[in-house]
């Protein structure tokens, strides 16, 4: 069995209770949400979808007094951030974003610049930090509709300073989005006391959920004035043949993945129950204990961050003359799992200095030991020490 290293991909193993709940859904459970009676089927999967939004509210302190409705799920966090930005941005707005963003972001805002969105970026410094001086610059020049950033790097875990960020845009009276691909359920997020306009996750890394469910959840008055990505039958109002304009209607057409959400609300209940500090210092002590032993290792090149400060475990490196997909390959012959290249994020690896040629990435979790990141690093002192 290999050891894996690639939680930035999406955490492995998933909890127990996880794979548990879903396959309780599909084998006792199993019927569509608000598509059917009041029978017991049917009351088991409402009360289940509503138990999981309600977790989601009260674990991102949702507005409203975390109410549920504002919590919308769809298939991930670029499902999420497309929903948002699509549904928001039209011709001729301006948008603000930052230099390490994942492709989730750009993709979307590049093909929208197609339509006449203008997209601005933020700089960002060699270790990943957004560049607060150009954002506050760029706050005071223009008049932006809206901002949206990643809370920390897929790439090399750089956290950014998110109050900082969000109190400049509030400031300036932009709402701002929130990618939080790589920290929700790692760290604290407070979406009203933040006051973003909607915050964007995924179920399957942090929250150590099953993949294939994500969502948002918003701000009431910003989701009025966005415009769903995708409409159809949600299981009310079947009298109208225009869409529902209430949440969570509004962006929820068609069935969802309720197998999912039966997953994904089993591994809140066990985060609840581990507690997420707990989950998160083990994982800040397997990643320091592995940067500790890395740095000493002669022919490393470390991305980004170079200590533990502001970081999630999220290491970006690459061995002096050495194809980082190659080094891959062979820790992954060896029984390693990582991730080279790119990362789905050219303009992090721009910012960063490791454009075109990515690196190899090294994201422990919490279900990694101190052995087996030994057993890592000792592979790769081989493979460098042969080459
Ligand atoms: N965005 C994920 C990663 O960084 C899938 O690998």
């Amino acid at each position: 069995m290999s050891v894996y290293l690639n939680n930035a991909a999406t955490t492995w193993p998933k909890p127990a209770c996880v794979a548990e709940a879903m396959a309780a859904f599909l084998s006792r459970g199993g019927a569509n949400l608000a598509r059917g009676s009041s029978s017991e089927r049917d009351m088991g999967t409402l009360n289940s979808v509503l138990d999981c939004r309600m977790r989601l509210a009260a674990f991102f302190n949702g507005y409203e007094g975390r109410d549920p409705r504002y919590v919308t799920f769809c298939a991930n966090v670029t499902e999420a951030l497309n929903i948002v930005l699509r549904g928001f941005l039209k011709p001729g707005m301006k948008v603000l974003t930052s230099s390490m963003e994942h492709n989730a972001v750009m993709r979307p805002l590049r093909r929208l610049e197609k339509d006449g969105v203008v997209v601005t970026l933020i700089r960002s410094h060699r270790d990943g930090l957004m560049d607060m001086e150009d954002l506050k610059d760029k706050l005071s020049k223009n008049s932006f509709d809206l901002m949206v950033m990643s809370h920390a790097s897929n790439v090399c875990g750089t956290i950014q300073p998110l109050k900082e960020a969000a109190l400049l845009c509030r400031d300036a009276g932009v709402p701002l989005v929130l990618d939080t691909a790589q920290t929700a359920g790692v760290l604290p997020l407070d979406v009203s006391s933040l006051e973003l306009a909607a915050l964007c996750f995924t179920g399957h890394k942090g929250l150590m959920g099953p993949q294939g469910i994500g969502g948002i959840v918003w701000k009431p008055d910003f989701a009025l004035k966005v415009e769903p990505l995708v409409t159809g039958g949600t299981g009310s109002y079947s009298h109208l043949e225009s869409q529902p304009e209430d949440l969570p209607d509004k962006f929820e057409s068609g069935t969802p993945n309720l197998p999912g959400i039966a997953g994904l609300n089993a591994a809140l209940e066990w985060l609840e129950t581990t507690g997420m500090k707990t989950v998160a210092s083990k994982e800040q002590e397997i990643g320091a204990y592995f940067l500790d032993k890395l740095k000493i290792i002669d022919g490393i090149l470390l991305g980004g961050k170079q200590d533990m400060a502001d970081r999630l475990p999220v290491f970006s490196i690459n061995v002096k003359d050495m194809d980082n997909g190659i080094l891959a390959d062979l820790l992954s012959r060896a029984g390693f799992e990582t991730r080279p290249g790119l990362h789905c994020a050219p303009a992090a690896h721009r910012s960063l200095g490791t454009f075109p040629e990515g690196s190899m990435r090294v994201s422990p979790g919490y279900f990694n030991t101190k052995t087996e990141i030994d057993a890592f690093l000792k592979a790769l002192t081989d493979i460098i020490q042969e080459s």
